[in-house]
C-alpha cells in the first residue's frame, strides 16, 4: 500500500489552521445583494398561536419580507413524519421559531423580528421524561428486543437486583452553527450552500417546502465545521427556510443560527431513563435482564425512532446476557427535538449496561473488571449471538484487546498501588476502571447502506473524485484521497476530492453512524477500479502483455515482465483518450448480507462490530467531590486503518467528547421550558483542563476486517464510548470512601460525585465500619 495506510494530515490543515478553511456562511461576500435571515422565536414551552401580525416588521427600515405559513408554495413541513411545521401553529417548544424575517441586514432582521406581533395562549407543557411517563405522552412505535425468558432467568438466578438510572442530554456545540446561503439562477434552478451532513436529504426537504421536483434543487456542502449528528436533519429546516426566502424573493438568502438561537432551536442528544432488574450468580454472571427504556424525544419524532432502536441493540455492549427482554419508548415533550448525536442511542444503552455490571460486581464484593471478564460475548456454547441475533464475528477480539491493554496499562500494578494509597489517604480516594467498547456499523436501516461516486480522469491524468460523503472535520476527504490514489496507482497529489453536491452524486445517505468512508470509500473504489481497468487494456496494449500483467503504483504503470519498461500515469490516460476510452466512471456499493427485521428486532442490522477499551483513573477529593482525571490509556481496534492520524484524532477526539458528556456537560432547563444552559459561559464543556494528565492512545495492529474497503473499520463514534471508562473509574473511587453499590447521577460532575460519596459513607456509618 502506498497511499493507504500513511500517516498524513487531515487535507484541509493547513486551511484549517490557517483560517482559510471556508464554510458556509463564508461565502456570503460572494452574495453581495444577499438578504439575512432572523428567526422570531417563541416564549412559550407550549401554545397555541392565536394571531401572527407581520406589518409592523415590514416597518423596520431595511425589512424586506416576512415569512409565514401562507408564503409556502409546496408542503409547510421541514421532516419526513409530517410532524414538524416549518411555520407551526401551535407552539411545541421554547424558542421555536413561528416565523422568518428576510432584511438588507442581519440587524434590521433582528429589529423586524422584534416587531412581529405575535398573540400566544398559552397550554400546558410536559418538560421530563418522568412528567411524559405520568402523561402516557409517547410518539412513534414502542420498541422491543426479546431473547429466552426472563422470568424463568429471575428464578434461576442466585441474586436478583432492581435499579434506575438518569441520563442527561448533550448540546452538539459543534463549532460552526447551522448555516444555509440560497439563491436562484436565470432559469430558476435553486442552489443551496448547507451545512449538512446529508445532502440528499436537505435537498429533498428544499424541494417539498418548495413544491418542486427534486432535478429543481441543488444542494452542495463545501465541509462543516463540525456535525456530530447535529446536522443529519437538523440542517434542513435552515435550508429550507433560506431557499423560500431566494423562491420568493428572487434574491440570495443568508441563514446563519448565532450560537444561542442554535442552542435553543436545534435538538441534542436524547436524555435517556431506564429501570431495570438483572438476576446473576453468585460469581456474577448475567442471568437475565429486564429493562424499560423512555428516551426524551422532544416535540417531534425526528431520529428518536432509530436512535432508540440503536440503543436497545447496544445495551449488551460486550456482553452475552441469555434472557432479556427490554422495551423501549420515545417520550413527547415540549422541548426542542432531540437527535442523532455520536454514538446515536448507542452510548447510552451502554451506560446501563456498565453501570448495571459495576453494582452487580459490588453487591458480590467481586472486582468489576472481573465481572464484566465473565459476561464477555465467547466462541463456546452459543455465547457470541446478540439478543438480537446478529453473531458477533471475531469474538476474540474483546478478549485480545482486553488482555493487551490490561498489560500495557499495568492494570493490575496499579490496581494494587491504588488500594494501597486510598488505605492511607482518608478524603482523596483514587479509582481506576477498564470498560470494553462493541459498536455495530452499518445504518439500522438496511436501504442506507448504499453509496454512489462519480471519478473523473482529466486528459493530464489528474483526477476529481466526487462522492455523496460530506466532510465535518472527520477526515473522511482525506481518506477518500488516499483510496482513490491507491486505486488508481497515482500520487496523493493527482486527485482531488471536490465538494458534496447533489448534482454529481444522487440519492445518497447520510454522512453518518460512521459509515463514511465504509460506503463511499468502497464507492469511489469501485470507480477507479472501473478506470483503472479500462487503462490497463490501454497500457496492456503498448507492453505486448495480458492486463492482468498491468501494475499502477504511483503514477507509473508497468508489466510484471518488464518492470524497468514504464508509462507515466499521464501518458496512459493520453493514449486512452486518443483510443477514444471513457476516462470517467460511477461506482456503487452496497453493504452486503444484512437485513433487519424492525418490528421484531431481529436479524443482522450490523456488517461487523467495532472494538475497543479503557482503562481511566482518576483521584477524587472527599470534601468537594472534585476530581482529577490521571491517566487515561486506550486500545482501538480500527481494523487497518486507512489513515492513521486521522484516526487516532477520532479516538481522541470521541473520546474527549465522551467524557464531556458522562463528567461536564450540564444541559439544563428552566420550568418554564427554557434552555438556561445556552452559552459556553453555563455550558462546561471539554477543555485543555479536563484533559488526562497522560494520555496513551493505541490502534490495535494487524487487525484486518475482510470484506471493508482495504481491510479498514469506521472510526467516527465507537471510541466515544471508551469515555464510559472514566464514569467507572469515578465510581470505583467513590466506592473507596465507604460501603456497597454505587449511585452516580450523569453527568458526573462534582456536585453528584459529592452526594454518591455522601451516599456510600452514610452506608458505612449505618453498618458501622
Ligand atoms: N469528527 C469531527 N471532527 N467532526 C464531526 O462532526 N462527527 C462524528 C464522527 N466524527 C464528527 C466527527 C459522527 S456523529 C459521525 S457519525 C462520524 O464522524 C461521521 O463521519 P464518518 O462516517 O466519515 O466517520
Ligand atoms: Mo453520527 S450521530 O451518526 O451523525
Amino acid at each position: 500500500m502506498k497511499a493507504v495506510g500513511k500517516a498524513i494530515p487531515h487535507e484541509s490543515a493547513p486551511l484549517h489552521v490557517t483560517g482559510r478553511a471556508l464554510y458556509t456562511d463564508d461565502l456570503l461576500p460572494r452574495y453581495p445583494n444577499a438578504l439575512h435571515a432572523w428567526p422570531v422565536q417563541a416564549p412559550h414551552a407550549h401554545a397555541r398561536i392565536l394571531r401572527l401580525e407581520p406589518a409592523p416588521a415590514l416597518a423596520v427600515p431595511g425589512v424586506v419580507r416576512v415569512l409565514t405559513a401562507r408564503d409556502v408554495p409546496g408542503l409547510n413541513d421541514s421532516g419526513l413524519k409530517g410532524d414538524e411545521p416549518l411555520f407551526p401553529e401551535e407552539v411545541m417548544y421554547f424558542g421555536q421559531a413561528v416565523a422568518w424575517v428576510l432584511a438588507e441586514s442581519e440587524e434590521a432582521a433582528r429589529l423586524g423580528a422584534e416587531r412581529v406581533e405575535v398573540a400566544y395562549e398559552p397550554l400546558p407543557a410536559i418538560l421530563s421524561i418522568q412528567e411524559a411517563i405520568r402523561q402516557g405522552s409517547f410518539q412513534g412505535a414502542t420498541l422491543e428486543v426479546r431473547r429466552g425468558d426472563v422470568e424463568a432467568g429471575f428464578r434461576a438466578s442466585a441474586r436478583v437486583m432492581e435499579g434506575a438510572l438518569e441520563l442527561g442530554g448533550q448540546e452538539h456545540f459543534y463549532l460552526e452553527t447551522q448555516a444555509s446561503i440560497a439563491l436562484l439562477d436565470e432559469s430558476g434552478q435553486v442552489f443551496v450552500h448547507a451545512s449538512t451532513q446529508h445532502p440528499s436529504e436537505t435537498q429533498e426537504i428544499v424541494a417539498q417546502v418548495l413544491g418542486l421536483p427534486r432535478n429543481r434543487v441543488t444542494v452542495q456542502c463545501i465541509r462543516m465545521g463540525g456535525g456530530f449528528g447535529g446536522k443529519e436533519v437538523q440542517a434542513n429546516p435552515y435550508a429550507a427556510v433560506a431557499a423560500l426566502g431566494a423562491y420568493l424573493t428572487g434574491r440570495p438568502v443568508r441563514v446563519r443560527l448565532n450560537r444561542l438561537q442554535d442552542i435553543t432551536l436545534t435538538g441534542k442528544r436524547h436524555p435517556f431513563y431506564a429501570r431495570w432488574k438483572v438476576g446473576f450468580s453468585e460469581d456474577g454472571r448475567l442471568q437475565a435482564l429486564w429493562m424499560e427504556l423512555y428516551s426524551d424525544g422532544g416535540w417531534s419524532q425526528d431520529l428518536s425512532e432509530p436512535v432508540l432502536a440503536r440503543a436497545l441493540c447496544h445495551i449488551d455492549n460486550a456482553y452475552y446476557i441469555p434472557n432479556l427482554q427490554a422495551v423501549g419508548r420515545v417520550c413527547k415533550t415540549h422541548k426542542t427535538s432531540q437527535t442523532a448525536f455520536r454514538g446515536f442511542g448507542g452510548p447510552q444503552g451502554m451506560v446501563f449496561i456498565e453501570d448495571i455490571l459495576d453494582r452487580v460486581a459490588r453487591s458480590l464484593g467481586l472486582p468489576p473488571e472481573v465481572v464484566r471478564e465473565r459476561n464477555f460475548y465467547r466462541q463456546e456454547g452459543g455465547r457470541n449471538i446478540t439478543p438480537y441475533g446478529q453473531e458477533v464475528k471475531d469474538v476474540e477480539r474483546i478478549q485480545l484487546i482486553w488482555e493487551e491493554l490490561k498489560q500495557s496499562a499495568e492494570f493490575e500494578r496499579r490496581r494494587e498501588e491504588i488500594r494501597r494509597f486510598n488505605t492511607q489517604s482518608p478524603h482523596r480516594k483514587r479509582g481506576l476502571a477498564i470498560t470494553p467498547v462493541k459498536f455495530g456499523i452499518s445504518f439500522n436501516f438496511t436501504t442506507y447502506n448504499q453509496a454512489g461516486a462519480l471519478v473523473l480522469v482529466y486528459q493530464d491524468g489528474s483526477v476529481q473524485v466526487n462522492h455523496g460523503g460530506t466532510e465535518m472535520g472527520q477526515g473522511l476527504h482525506t481518506k477518500i484521497q488516499q483510496i482513490a490514489a491507491e486505486a488508481l496507482g497515482v500520487p496523493l497529489e493527482a486527485i482531488r476530492v471536490m465538494p458534496t453536491r447533489t448534482d454529481k452524486v444522487p440519492n445518497t445517505s447520510a454522512t453518518a453512524a460512521s459509515t463514511g468512508a465504509d460506503l463511499n470509500g468502497a464507492a469511489v473504489k469501485a470507480a477507479c477500479e472501473k478506470i483503472r481497468a479500462r487503462l490497463a487494456g490501454v497500457a496492456a496494449q503498448r507492453f505486448g502483455v495480458n492486463p492482468a500483467d498491468v501494475v499502477f503504483e504511483e503514477g507509473q504503470v508497468y508489466s510484471l515482465w518488464k518492470p524497468q519498461e514504464r508509462l507515466s500515469f499521464t501518458e496512459v490516460v493520453k493514449t486512452a483518450y486518443a483510443q477514444r476510452v471513457q476516462l470517467f466512471a460511477d461506482g456503487f456499493y452496497r453493504t452486503p448480507g444484512l437485513h433487519w427485521d424492525k418490528t421484531r428486532m431481529w436479524g443482522k442490522p450490523f456488517h461487523y462490530f467495532a472494538f475497543g477499551a479503557a482503562v481511566s483513573e482518576v483521584e477524587v477529593d472527599g470534601f468537594t467531590g472534585q476530581y482529577a482525571l490521571r491517566r487515561v490509556d486506550i486500545l482501538h481496534d480500527v481494523g487497518d486503518s486507512l489513515s492513521p492520524l486521522v484516526d487516532l484524532g477520532q479516538v481522541e477526539g470521541g473520546f474527549i467528547q465522551g467524557l464531556g458528556w458522562l463528567t461536564l456537560e450540564d444541559l439544563r432547563w428552566d420550568e418554564k421550558g427554557q434552555v438556561v444552559t445556552r452559552s459556553a459561559s453555563t455550558y462546561k464543556l471539554p477543555s485543555f483542563s479536563e484533559l488526562p494528565e497522560v494520555f496513551n492512545v493505541r490502534l490495535l495492529p494487524r487487525a484486518t476486517e475482510p470484506g471493508v474497503v482495504y481491510g479498514s473499520k469506521a472510526v467516527g463514534e465507537p471510541p466515544l464510548m471508551l469515555a464510559i471508562s472514566v464514569r467507572e473509574a469515578l465510581k470505583d473511587a467513590v466506592a473507596a470512601f465507604g460501603e456497597g453499590i454505587v449511585e452516580l447521577a450523569s453527568p458526573a460532575t462534582p456536585e453528584a460525585v459529592y452526594w454518591a460519596i455522601e451516599k456510600v459513607r452514610q452506608r458505612a456509618l449505618v453498618t458501622g465500619d
